[in-house]
C-alpha cells in the first residue's frame, strides 16, 4: 500500500491529464506539488501546482483548480476538497483511508528489519506471597510488561517470569497459627482474602514474639514444611491460593501475561547448588552460616560483605534460590539474556548472585547478558516513601481502583 501523499500524487497526476490533455504526460508527476496542511482546518493536504500551471495554460490558478478538481477520482480516499487563496485545493481524506492506513502501520509499519533468534528472560512483577502487592510492584510489573512487549516485537523470543516468594521460614509462623485458629481455610481456601492472610500473619507475628511455645511450634513447622510434611505443604498450598487470587485480580486488570515460576519451583535444586559451591571451595562457613565472599563487596566498618547462601539455623535463603534460578536459567532454559527489574535496593544483591554465579561457572557473561533493571522507591508528596494517610504501606489494589 502507498503512503498518502504517493496515492494522493497518483490521484492528482490522472486527473490534470484529463483536464488538460496539452501537459506532456512525463511532465505531470514534477508539477504535482502535495504538501500536509499547514493547518488542521484545512484538511490533512493540500495541492499547491495551480499557481505554477497559470503560465504554460494561460489560465488563472482558481480556474486550473477548478478544472483539475473537476476531473479527480475521489477513489474512497478523498472526503472532500476546497479550493481557496489564490488557487490551493485542501484535500481532506475519507476517515475509512485514514484508519485502512493506521491499521497498516500498527500491523506492518514498523517491522522490525530482522527475525531475532535469540531468547530473553525478564523475571519482573513478583510478589511475596501472604502480603499485597505493593506500589513499588507496579513499577516491576509495568516495566517487566514493556521491556517484554518491545523484545517480543522485535521477534525475540521472550519468556515473562514471575518468581514469586512462596517459600521462606516466615510461612512456619502463619501455618501454625493458622492450624490453631483457621482449620478450615485449608480445606477451603476460595472463602477467604489476601487480607484475612495478612491479619493472620499480623497476629501469628505478635504470638511468636510473646509466646515461647508458640514460637516453638512455628519452628518446628519450618522444618516439617521444608521436610515435605503433607499436613504443611497442603496448609501452604491454601496460603498460596489465596495470594494468588488477589494478583490474578491485579494482572486481569493491568493487561499482563506472566509464567508463575516461584521461587518453590527451584527447591529441588538448592542442595546440589549449594553442595557443589562448597566443593569448589567458593562457599565457605562462616559464624555458623555458609558464606560467599566476594570482590568489591565491603561494609561500613571495612569488613568483607558476606553473600549468605544457608543460614546458621540451617536455611536456605533469597540469594540461594537466586543462584538455583540464575543456574537453571542458563543450562535448562538456555537464555542469552535475563533481566532482572526489581527496586533499586536489591541492586548489590543482584550483582552479588551474577558474580558468584560467573565464580561457580553457571553464567558466562561473553555467551549470556545478565541486567538487573533498576527502579526507585515510589515517593509521596512529602518527598519520602509512599505511605497512606494512617502509616500503612499503599496497597496495588487500591492504588490502581
Ligand atoms: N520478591 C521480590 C520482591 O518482592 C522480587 C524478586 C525478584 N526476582 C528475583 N529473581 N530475585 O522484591
Amino acid at each position: 500500500m502507498d503512503t498518502p501523499k504517493k496515492t494522493l500524487v497518483s490521484l492528482f497526476s490522472k486527473g490534470l491529464s484529463r483536464a488538460f490533455s496539452q501537459i506532456p504526460k512525463e511532465a505531470d508527476t514534477v508539477l504535482i506539488d502535495i504538501t500536509k496542511s499547514t493547518q488542521e482546518k484545512f484538511g490533512h493536504y493540500q495541492f499547491n501546482s495551480a499557481m505554477r500551471l497559470a503560465k504554460p495554460l494561460g489560465k488563472s490558478p482558481r480556474l486550473i483548480a477548478e478544472e483539475i478538481v473537476h476531473h479527480l477520482e475521489k477513489d474512497h480516499v478523498i472526503e472532500s476538497f476546497e479550493i481557496a487563496g489564490p488557487g490551493f485545493i485542501n484535500i481532506t481524506l475519507t476517515s475509512e483511508y485514514l484508519s485502512s492506513i493506521v491499521d497498516l502501520i500498527a500491523k506492518k509499519g514498523c517491522q522490525p528489519d530482522q527475525k531475532r533468534h535469540q531468547k530473553i528472560v525478564i523475571d519482573f512483577s513478583s510478589p511475596n506471597i501472604a502480603k499485597e502487592l505493593h506500589v513499588g510492584h507496579l513499577r516491576s510489573t509495568i516495566i517487566g510488561d514493556c521491556l517484554a512487549r518491545l523484545f517480543e516485537f522485535q521477534g525475540y523470543d521472550v519468556v515473562r517470569l514471575n518468581h514469586i516468594g512462596d517459600w521462606g521460614t516466615q510461612f512456619g509462623m502463619l501455618i501454625a497459627y493458622m492450624k490453631e485458629h483457621v482449620p478450615d481455610a485449608f480445606e477451603e481456601p476460595k472463602g477467604y482474602f489476601l487480607s484475612d492472610l495478612m491479619g493472620w500473619y499480623k497476629a501469628a507475628k505478635a504470638k511468636f514474639d510473646e509466646d515461647s511455645k508458640f514460637k516453638t511450634t512455628s519452628q518446628l513447622e519450618v522444618g516439617k514444611l521444608q521436610g515435605g510434611d503433607p499436613s504443611s505443604l497442603k496448609a501452604w498450598k491454601a496460603i498460596v491460593d489465596i495470594s494468588k487470587q488477589s494478583y490474578e485480580e491485579i494482572y486481569k486488570l493491568l493487561d499482563i501475561r506472566i509464567e508463575e515460576r516461584p521461587e518453590s519451583f527451584y527447591n529441588p535444586f538448592l542442595n546440589d547448588v549449594v553442595d557443589t559451591l562448597q566443593k569448589k571451595g567458593i562457599a565457605i562457613e562462616s559464624e555458623g552460616a555458609l558464606c560467599i565472599f566476594l570482590d568489591g563487596f565491603i561494609g561500613r566498618e571495612g569488613e568483607p560483605l558476606p553473600l549468605i547462601i544457608r543460614k546458621s539455623d540451617g536455611a536456605f535463603n533469597y540469594a540461594t534460590t537466586d543462584l538455583a534460578a540464575i543456574r537453571h536459567r542458563v543450562d535448562v532454559e538456555r537464555a542469552d539474556r535475563i533481566i532482572y527489574v526489581t527496586d533499586a535496593g536489591q541492586a548489590s544483591h543482584f550483582k552479588m548472585i551474577f558474580q558468584a554465579a560467573e565464580k561457580a561457572g553457571w553464567l558466562d557473561k561473553t555467551k549470556t547478558r545478565v541486567d538487573h533493571v533498576p527502579f526507585g522507591l515510589v515517593l509521596g508528596p512529602d518527598g519520602k516513601k509512599f505511605k497512606t494517610r494512617s502509616g500503612e504501606t499503599e496497597k496495588l489494589i487500591d492504588l490502581i481502583h
